[in-house]
């Protein structure tokens, strides 16, 4: 969603440039317009637009604004329409301060109503203009005392940035329900919404927790609760490189993601697998072997891709631990009647691990007395902190908007996860020393079905032009059809749908005639042989078949139009290596057709809002 990003140096650098460089690398998240505001001799300046952050930079370069410190943002619009001037930062009346902000203030059309009576006059349709005029009337000596003032009548959530002409060197920051850290540099510190913005700068990062306020000034940081008792944060370290967040000679990042994905699966396993006790080594789950005894049911909540991930690891729970698995969507559960959870283990599985859905239905699931883990991409963020412990994925930052490589990370976790529980739980050792091994197999084989690229690329140019795609599977591959579809649809805009296989003629059948491709996840396993039954009935129908299936699983010829074949490995670990060339078809096809493949329209990578 929307990026933050602040800066204060005490003049050692060009505030305007390092706050710029930091919104270019914030780009990925997905955004509307943009706005920096930097302390000048003159006061705040702002310059903003309705654009990208090159169009920020022409604007600076024709209206420069020269300074020590300021703060910037790239905005997701919400409330208002995303023009100019409801681009953030937003001022008060006086212009004396100037705010960005991330999150929604639900209360903002009260608080505005009141703020008008007093005689505030708004200048933009923002709900975050009303923390500008808020602040401009709080009471206190400092701007942190004013800011946590004006919070006491906020309702929603916040990551926010202000600074003030009066106290020209400081920021103040405080969160609520939506992600910020800090960045210690040398005589200088940083706010962001996201590591990536400062990287460049430091790889020392602090974060921040809900309630959390932080004042930062050239001379160092501290950070308060609001009756500004010092709170101490730990400093973490990045433990990523730049090159993670650039191209790297790749066209976009989703495939720079998808041909990272042999790495990105050997990194999610390294260390972890114990070839002679066929284990998983993951201690950071916290769960004692009388904790996993007492399991008697097993909820994954999740959202887009990493719900489809979820629906995959309940096959693979089932099947390794024989614990019952349900699959929600964080969004539904979190609203749904509490029923006590006392021998529930929740699984939250987020990429960035900032979800705000995801987020809230862990907090559900905890406070019905569940205990709670996180499968989590991102260190440090806070569905990993508010867990009871977790699998970290360790597949490095993942940019373009559309999950890939965390999908396969993902599937990897809950494996690892189902071979840790399965064995606490009895499963034989020799079913688990096959698991570990073909597991340990697995970043060569992805490598293998990488190599499909140049068919899938021919393939993308029948498909190109396609209005309608259906996407059908079964068993553990019938959330990759899902997936496959859910690709398709958002970064090439080509309506897509997955369906069980067989659920096909029960309607959807209706829809298939020669110009729409079926595409059938279809790799060897016991559900293989109905899958055939299914392909005839849309062969029957003049359907062009697409099928992702296994080397040596036998002749499609008549049936199929266009076969894909990964190599094989065991049924249940057949996802991560089906999903490769469906990843790929999407890619391609969404070149050829123009689009954006790594910003596709109004989607945002971390939705950090409900
Ligand atoms: C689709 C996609 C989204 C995310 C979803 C959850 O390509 O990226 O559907 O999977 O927004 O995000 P995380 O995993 O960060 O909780």
């Amino acid at each position: 969603m929307c990026g933050i990003i602040g800066y204060t140096g005490g003049g050692q650098h060009d505030a305007a440039s390092i706050l710029l460089r930091g919104l270019g690398r914030l780009e990925y998240r997905g955004y509307d317009s943009v706005g920096v505001a930097v302390q000048t001799d003159l006061g705040i300046a702002t310059r903003k637009v309705a654009g990208r952050v090159p169009d920020l930079w022409e604007l600076v370069a024709r209206m420069p604004v020269y300074g020590a410190s300021g703060i910037a943002h790239t905005r997701w619009a919400t409330h208002g329409a995303p023009t100019t001037r409801n681009a953030h930062p937003h001022a008060d009346c006086g212009e004396r301060l100037a705010v960005v902000h991330n999150g929604i203030i639900e209360n903002a059309d009260a608080l505005r109503a009141a703020l008008e009576r007093a005689g505030h006059i708004f200048r933009t349709e923002t709900d975050t203009e009303t923390l500008a005029h808020l602040i401009e009337d709080a009471p206190g000596d400092t701007l942190e005392a004013r800011v946590i003032t004006a919070l006491e009548h906020v309702v929603g959530t916040y990551g926010l940035a202000v600074i003030c002409a009066d106290d020209p060197d400081k920021i103040v920051v405080a969160r609520q329900g939506s992600p910020v850290l800090l960045g210690v540099g040398d005589g200088e510190y940083f706010v962001a919404s996201d590591a990536a913005a400062i990287l460049e700068y430091t790889r020392s990062i602090v974060h921040l927790d809900d309630g959390d306020i932080a004042v930062l000034t050239p001379a160092g940081y501290h950070v308060v609760d609001r009756e500004s008792h010092v709170q101490l944060r730990a400093v973490d370290d990045i433990t990523w490189d730049l090159e993670a967040i650039e191209l790297n000679g790749y066209a976009h990042f989703m495939q720079k993601e998808i041909a990272e994905q042999p790495e990105t699966v050997r990194s999610t396993l390294r260390g972890r697998l114990v070839f002679d006790d066929g284990a998983a080594r993951v201690d950071g789950l916290n769960l004692t072997s009388a904790d996993c005894a007492a399991i008697r049911q097993i909820t994954i909540v999740a959202c887009g891709t990493s719900w489809h991930a979820g629906l995959v690891g309940r096959h693979t729970l089932e099947t390794l631990t024989q614990i019952p698995v349900t699959v929600e969507y964080a969004s539904e559960y979190r609203y749904r009647r509490r029923i006590p959870l006392p021998s529930t283990l929740t699984i939250a599985i987020s990429q960035s691990g900032e979800t705000a859905d995801t987020l809230e239905a862990l907090r559900a699931a905890r406070a019905a007395g569940s205990r709670v883990i996180g499968l989590v991409n991102v260190v440090g963020s806070t569905i990993a902190r508010e867990a009871d412990g977790g699998i970290y994925l360790h597949a490095g930052p993942e940019i373009g908007v559309a999950s890939t490589k965390a999908f396969t990370s993902q599937i990897v976790a809950l494996t690892l996860l189902g071979l840790h529980l399965g064995r606490e739980r009895g499963l034989g050792l020799e079913e688990r020393q096959d698991l570990v091994c073909r597991l340990a197999q697995l970043p060569g084989l992805v490598a293998q079905a990488l190599q499909l690229e140049p068919e899938v690329r021919l393939l993308a140019e029948q498909f190109a032009q396609a209005r309608n795609a259906l996407y059908l599977g079964r068993g553990v591959n019938f959330p990759v059809a899902l997936e496959g579809a859910l690709k398709l649809k958002e970064i090439s805009y080509i309506h897509a749908e997955g369906y069980p296989a067989a659920e096909m003629k029960h309607g959807p059948i209706a829809l298939i005639d020669a110009d729409m491709p079926v595409v059938f996840v279809a790799p060897h396993d016991d559900v293989y042989p109905k899958l055939l039954s299914n392909m005839q009935e849309v062969k029957a129908r003049g359907g062009r078949i697409i099928a992702i299936t296994t080397e040596g699983n036998g002749g499609l010829g008549t049936l199929a139009d266009y076969q894909l074949r990964v190599p094989q490995t065991a049924p249940l670990l057949s996802p991560i290596l089906t999903v490769i060339p469906l990843q790929l078809l999407a890619y391609h096809i969404a070149v050829l057709r123009g689009c954006d493949v790594d910003r596709p329209r109004n989607l945002a990578k971390s939705v950090t809002v409900e």
